[in-house]
């Protein structure tokens, strides 16, 4: 009985800490500040940061090392990033040359981020390593453009079209004069990006604004659309003529009233 209790015990064990073996040792990394774009806490195994910030990737001390390597693998296969022992000056690989910064101390590493950085890395050492860090590097986005007509006639479709200049957006909305734009039958979304109005009103006036998100930042642009009302022209102009029939029309009946009128009140 004891023996199978212990062995179970040992599995358990086995089980609550698998990571026990060299493989267990993992890559830290965080988004330093300032860099408002990207989440600034602590990660292990992925991170996700945008181009321009600074990551730190911090490693568990490796037992004793007088060489460290840092590492990155793509799909199409790996490379070094520095390289480093004590006896020789540290070297950097021109991919990364001049934008990061090695720690001779606690062999952490520091990297500006650029737009081919979304990669995974590791830190090397002469007896062990750790495991791969996947590191996602996003673009900011910037302000979106809104093509379209500003200003259209009142009964007409019209569609307004947000454009992502840089970058990819995973989201998008819309907002009229600030609020949240709600679909509707006359007001219809189309892949994501586009924006139909069906039979344009006149309360249809206002600002529209295209919001825009990824996982590091959202932006916005607004743009003034003019209902004009169909009837701008055309309704004037039969008013002109109704009043101008009227008038005549008056001028004429009071000239026929006004000899019998007048005649009977003298
Ligand atoms: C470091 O320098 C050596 C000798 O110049 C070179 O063979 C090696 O490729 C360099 N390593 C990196 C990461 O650039
Ligand atoms: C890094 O800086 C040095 C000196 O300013 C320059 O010669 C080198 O071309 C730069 N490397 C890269 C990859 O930009
Ligand atoms: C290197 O790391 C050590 C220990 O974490 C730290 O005290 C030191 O300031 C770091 N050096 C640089 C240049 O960041
Ligand atoms: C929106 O994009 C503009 C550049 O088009 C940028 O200057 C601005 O900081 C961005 N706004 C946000 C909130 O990221
Ligand atoms: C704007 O309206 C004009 C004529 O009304 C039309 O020719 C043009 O294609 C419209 N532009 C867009 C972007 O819808
Ligand atoms: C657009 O919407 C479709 C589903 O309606 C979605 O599959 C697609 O990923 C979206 N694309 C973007 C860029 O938001
Ligand atoms: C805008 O005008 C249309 C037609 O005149 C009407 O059906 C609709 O309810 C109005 N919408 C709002 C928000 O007032």
């Amino acid at each position: 009985m004891l023996p199978l209790f212990l062995l179970l015990l040992l599995l358990l064990l086995l089980l609550a800490c698998p990571g026990s073996s060299a493989a267990g040792l993992g890559v830290t990394a965080r988004t330093l500040s300032p860099c408002y774009s990207a989440d600034l806490r602590p990660a292990s195994e992925r991170l996700v940061s945008a181009v321009g910030c600074t990551v730190l990737l911090t490693v568990p001390l490796l037992k004793a090392s007088k060489a460290v390597v840092w590492e990155y693998k793509t799909g199409s296969g790996e490379g070094v990033i520095v390289d480093y022992a004590l006896d020789r000056p540290t070297n950097t690989s021109r991919l990364y040359e001049n934008r990061t910064r090695f720690n001779e101390t606690d062999f952490s590493l520091q990297i500006v981020l650029q737009r081919g950085d979304d990669r995974l890395y590791r830190a090397r050492s002469e007896s062990e390593a750790t495991g791969w860090f996947q590191l996602r590097v996003v673009e900011p986005l910037a302000e979106p453009e809104i093509l379209g007509n500003s200003s259209v006639k009142a009964g007409a479709n019209t569609k307004l079209v947000c454009n992502v200049v840089e970058g990819k957006a995973d989201l998008y909305w819309w907002k009229k004069n600030g609020e949240l734009l709600l679909g509707s039958d006359r007001i219809q979304f189309v892949d994501n990006t586009t924006l139909c109005i069906v039979k344009a009103a006149m309360n249809d006036s206002g600002y529209y604004a295209c919001v825009v998100r990824n996982e590091v930042s959202q932006n916005e642009t607004s743009f003034l659309l003019h209902v004009q009302n169909a009837a701008n022209v055309v309704l004037p102009m039969i008013l002109a003529c109704v009043v101008i029939g009227l008038l005549a029309g008056v001028f004429v009946w009071c000239k026929r009233r006004d000899r019998p009128c007048r005649g009977s009140c003298r």
